[in-house]
């Protein structure tokens, strides 16, 4: 394949074709199966990941942009949640767009007024950062597309915006795709690539496809430690070496469960994959315990429910205390009974997100 090369990028050339206009999208979270922890370089990954896109967990953003006033060469944007001003946000979404202006410069010609909300709560261990910075990406396509007529066919949109997701955050580049997503080289799956996320849906079993996955809200507080840190401490962290080793491992064990539709051994190494990223948090310098009594609490359920009922009913987790519960559809009414008698009490004022994998960011 062809290297990618989207430095290739234009300013409009006539101030009078410098108009208004508005960009809308919603894009989804995601939930890493074989999860990315570890970076290089400019938001690279140290291992390939896997993920289911999910459905209900959305973040909706529009962007009016119009033509900026006066000479000032920097980024011009205001930002606001749920119809609040949040000039600590607008802050790093400036820097993301000032990071952009290399591929995007007519960034630097309009002002920005970016509007958002989210489907769940922020921050706390649901990814927001992969909803929220891949909307973002597909908006700037688009108004790239609005401008200039590029890019042209949908698989090239879905790239460079993959590609630019992951500039903002590695994981968000995963949300472009329905139902899951790879991200990252390996050497057993073509055209996969460190620089952005590719398409799987079709590689995986029909049981797959429809994996319900229900989300514990065990804490809704904001998260011990963020992903950014997160990441860099793994450059000091002992294991990073051969959880680099591991993580490939994984991927190598999971592709043919997926392709055959194996829960068995999806849901170990699902779970093998959660704790060994709370490992590697309680092993960092200094150590983070992210998870919380009742996580501890509900992992126990949750195996010891699957061991009486055989039912496969797997969990994994992101950095924070959350649990997603991940499960067949056809399993779905047993499961949820069970969340409601004995997962649910454990959750904070007894709320759960129930979600699935889904169809990919809609253009609003
Ligand atoms: O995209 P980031 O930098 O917020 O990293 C998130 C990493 C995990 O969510 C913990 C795992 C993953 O692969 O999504």
């Amino acid at each position: 394949m062809a290297a990618v090369d989207y430095k290739n990028a234009k300013l409009i050339a006539e101030t009078s074709k410098i108009t208004e206009g508005k960009v809308a999208w919603q894009s989804p979270s995601n939930i890493a199966i074989v999860k990315y922890w570890g970076k290089h370089g400019l938001q690279l990954p140290n291992n390939p990941s896997f993920s289911f896109t999910l459905e209900q967990a959305v973040s909706k953003t529009s962007i009016n942009y119009r033509p900026k006033k006066g000479s000032d060469p920097g980024v011009e944007l205001s930002f606001s949640f749920h119809g609040s001003p949040q000039p600590a946000f607008a802050e790093k979404i400036k820097k993301y767009f000032i990071g952009l202006t290399e591929y995007f410069p007519f960034i630097k010609q309009f002002r920005f007024e970016i509007n958002s909300e989210n489907s769940f709560p922020h921050s706390a261990g649901i990814a927001s950062s992969a909803s929220g910075m891949s909307v973002l990406a597909l908006c700037l396509c688009s108004m790239e597309h609005q401008l200039f007529g590029s890019p042209e066919d949908d698989g090239v949109f879905r790239r460079k915006s993959s590609y630019m997701a992951r500039l903002g955050s590695g994981s968000a580049c995963r949300s472009i795709y329905p139902t899951a997503a790879v991200w990252g080289a390996s050497s057993e799956i073509a055209n996969s690539s460190d620089l952005y996320a590719i398409p799987f849906k079709d590689e995986i079993h029909e049981s797959f496809q429809t994996i319900q996955d229900t989300i514990l809200l065990i804490s809704k507080s904001e998260k011990a430690v963020s992903s950014r840190a997160g990441h860099q401490l793994m450059e000091e962290n002992i294991y990073a070496h051969n959880r680099y080793k591991q993580a490939q491992d994984n991927l190598s064990l999971l592709l043919p469960a997926l392709k055959n539709g194996d829960w068995e051994q999806f849901g170990r190494i699902t779970e093998s994959e959660a704790m060994t990223l709370h490992a590697l948090m309680m092993t960092s310098n200094p150590p983070y315990i992210l998870m919380q009594p009742n996580t501890l609490e509900a992992i126990q359920r949750i195996i010891n429910y699957r061991k009486s009922e055989k039912i496969p009913l797997y969990y994994t987790l992101d950095a924070g205390p959350n649990i997603h519960l991940l499960y067949p559809l056809n399993e779905k009414e047993k499961v949820q009974s069970f969340i409601e008698e004995q997962l649910a009490p454990l959750c904070t004022d007894q709320k759960y997100i129930i979600d699935q994998a889904g169809a990919g960011p809609k253009e609003l």
